[in-house]
């Protein structure tokens, strides 16, 4: 028998991030095939037919899809609410997974689907986090990995999108979990991926003693109906006395931008999205922005799907497991929490945030 060359993938959602995902798959993965895309809104059929190759099956049907497309794998890029039932459908069909971030916004449905994921060993499931395939990332944790920056007590990392006039995520935010949980999960996340969260630690359950967070809206305040705000600040403080700080908005008004300063006892790196081409002119002396992160980010793109294909493939390890996922979850929802409730959270020895009713304090 002759070993498999390609995974053969199916799709789900072709909005802003799927079309992107979708080219992708069927254009510059030479170990994956594409063979089915699937959306449940009227006029993503038309797209499929008009930018995919022909071979490509579309499906308006997720259930059909699902069962009948061939796929190996299925790469979920729909709306957050429907990433867990989908995850646990495919793994019912036993079919490997990737998913855009988060799985869940909350964190009981996230620990069912790492436990069902779990009990099939068998099933590769990638969560990737942008940042961990970003170059910039990676050169600075290999400055970490060798030492030269000493030991990593502090991270500081922000992310701030552009300002949208048609305001999208304040309908979306009904959905996302808010700030912490949508934008934040990126920033948790690559805190976790630079600071050693696990050496030091008398419980290695409990990575995380407690969380606060603040914020409030700038420019959006529709956004308080959802118990959210267009400008956050989170505070993380390791079980191991590491500190990470987040800054996470929507209101900028020159593009993207995403900022982690790295702080070791030998010295600091800052890793910045800023483009690196510097304009002197009648203005002064100036960078270029990038409008959004997928501008920013979109090279990770290609590199966590050739990645995916080469643990289906060949069995190689992943760069973020589903595991750091649960963990960056149950994180994000605390400082949400913290910021709707105005209370620091404290976790439990097992790891968990304690989440307690707000009180009489104006929030
Ligand atoms: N890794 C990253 O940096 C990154 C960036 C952007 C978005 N995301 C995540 O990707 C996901 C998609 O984001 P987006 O901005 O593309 O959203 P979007 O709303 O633009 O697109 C979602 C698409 O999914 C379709 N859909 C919804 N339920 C479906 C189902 N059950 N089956 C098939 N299709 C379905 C919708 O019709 C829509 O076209 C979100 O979970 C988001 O958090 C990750």
């Amino acid at each position: 028998m002759t070993a498999k060359t390609r995974v053969k993938v199916a799709l789900f959602g072709l909005g802003r991030l799927g079309v992107i995902r979708a080219r992708i798959l069927a254009f510059h993965q030479p170990r994956i095939e594409l063979v089915a895309v699937c959306d449940t809104k009227p006029g993503t059929g038309e797209w499929a037919a008009a930018n995919l190759p022909d071979t490509v099956q579309y499906f308006s049907d997720p259930q059909e899809c699902l069962r009948k497309s061939g796929a190996d794998a299925v790469h979920i890029c729909t709306a957050t609410a429907t990433h867990a039932p989908l995850i646990l459908q495919a793994f019912d069909l036993d079919l490997h997974v990737v998913c855009e971030k988060p799985i869940s916004v909350d964190v009981a449905t996230t620990a069912e689907v790492i436990e069902k994921a779990a009990s099939k060993p068998h099933l590769k499931f990638l969560v990737p986090f942008t940042r961990r395939y970003d170059k910039s990332y990676r050169t600075a944790k290999a400055m970490i990995d060798e030492g030269e920056l000493g030991t990593i007590h502090a991270i500081e990392t922000t992310c701030l999108d552009q300002q949208d006039p048609n305001a999208f995520f304040v309908t979306f935010s009904a959905l996302s979990g808010g700030i912490f949980v949508d934008v934040g999960i990126h920033t948790i996340d690559v805190g976790r991926y630079l600071l050693d969260v696990k050496s030091g630690l008398k419980n290695p359950k409990k990575q995380v003693n407690r969380v606060v967070a603040m914020g409030h809206n700038a420019v959006y305040g529709d956004l308080a109906k959802y118990g959210d705000c267009d400008n956050g600040w989170g505070l993380v403080e390791f079980a191991n006395g590491k500190i990470l700080t987040t800054y996470l908005g929507r209101t900028l008004t020159n593009g993207f931008e995403d900022t982690t300063r790295i702080c070791g006892t030998k010295g600091h790196t800052i890793v910045t999205g800023t483009s690196n081409v510097e304009i002197r002119d009648q203005h002064g002396i100036r960078t270029r922005s990038v409008p959004d992160a997928f501008t920013f980010f979109d090279p990770t793109f290609f590199s966590d799907l050739a990645e995916f294909a080469d643990a289906v493939l060949d069995n190689k390890p992943f760069t973020c497991n589903p595991e750091d996922a649960f963990k960056a979850i149950r994180i994000c929802a605390a400082l949400q929490h913290s910021f709707r409730t105005g209370l620091p959270v404290y976790f439990d020895d097992e790891g968990n945030p304690i989440l307690e009713p707000s009180k009489a304090n104006g929030h």
